[in-house]
């Protein structure tokens, strides 16, 4: 690993307000393909990746998103309404992983985990912003309309990577406890 990656990797933090700035095509290309090359428990890439830029689409995902949870998740609702009522924080961009359940000893949430830290490594090499976000599932209820529109057929929601350009540049990760780390 060289040194560059471990300064992307020091540099990555969850940037919850984004500028309207779109993200070029060719980088989110370049992100999700960086994705797609993530291992997987005996190689069975249990997922697709889908790259959402249109507006309506965020737009939907952020509304209908933000009326499920409040229904759902009274905590996380108001961990929202605290950051400022923004599911998508302004993003203009994500990239959803969607996976499929499939008979294994191996949870394809372990896959799907591995692909988003690649997305969003990747992006924050690219001089993105990023955010791992779970909450947009809310939008994606297996069987509603708009996860039908939104992912392949007989994919579900595992889990999103929010991409753009800070509104504000400068932001931090959360503060690495090394004490969690023991050598044998
Ligand atoms: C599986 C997972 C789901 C997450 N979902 C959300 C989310 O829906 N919304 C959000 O603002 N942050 C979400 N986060 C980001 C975490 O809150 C964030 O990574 C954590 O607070 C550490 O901060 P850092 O990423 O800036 O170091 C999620 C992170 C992970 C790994």
């Amino acid at each position: 690993m060289t040194t560059d990656t471990l300064a992307v990797i020091a540099r990555r933090y969850a940037c919850r307000a984004y500028q309207d700035t779109p993200v070029p095509a060719d980088l989110l290309r370049t992100i999700a393909e960086a994705g797609v090359r993530a291992p997987s428990a005996v190689n069975r890439q249990p997922w697709r990746l889908v790259v959402v830029s249109d507006k309506t689409v965020m737009g939907d995902i952020e509304t209908q998103g933000l009326e499920n949870l409040r229904a759902a998740d009274e905590t996380g609702y108001a961990r929202i309404q605290s950051r400022g009522g923004r599911l998508l924080y302004g993003a203009p961009a994500m990239i959803i992983v969607a996976t499929q359940a499939v008979e294994s000893p191996f949870p394809v949430a372990l896959d799907a985990g591995i692909v988003v830290s690649h997305v969003a490594l990747a992006a924050t090499a690219l001089g993105l912003d990023t955010c791992v976000a779970a909450f947009p599932g809310q939008a994606l209820q297996p069987g509603s309309p708009l996860a039908a529109k939104v992912l392949p057929a007989g994919f579900d929601f595992a889990i999103s990577v929010l991409l753009g350009y800070a509104a504000t540049p400068g932001g931090t990760p959360h503060e690495p406890d090394f004490a969690k780390i023991s050598y044998v």
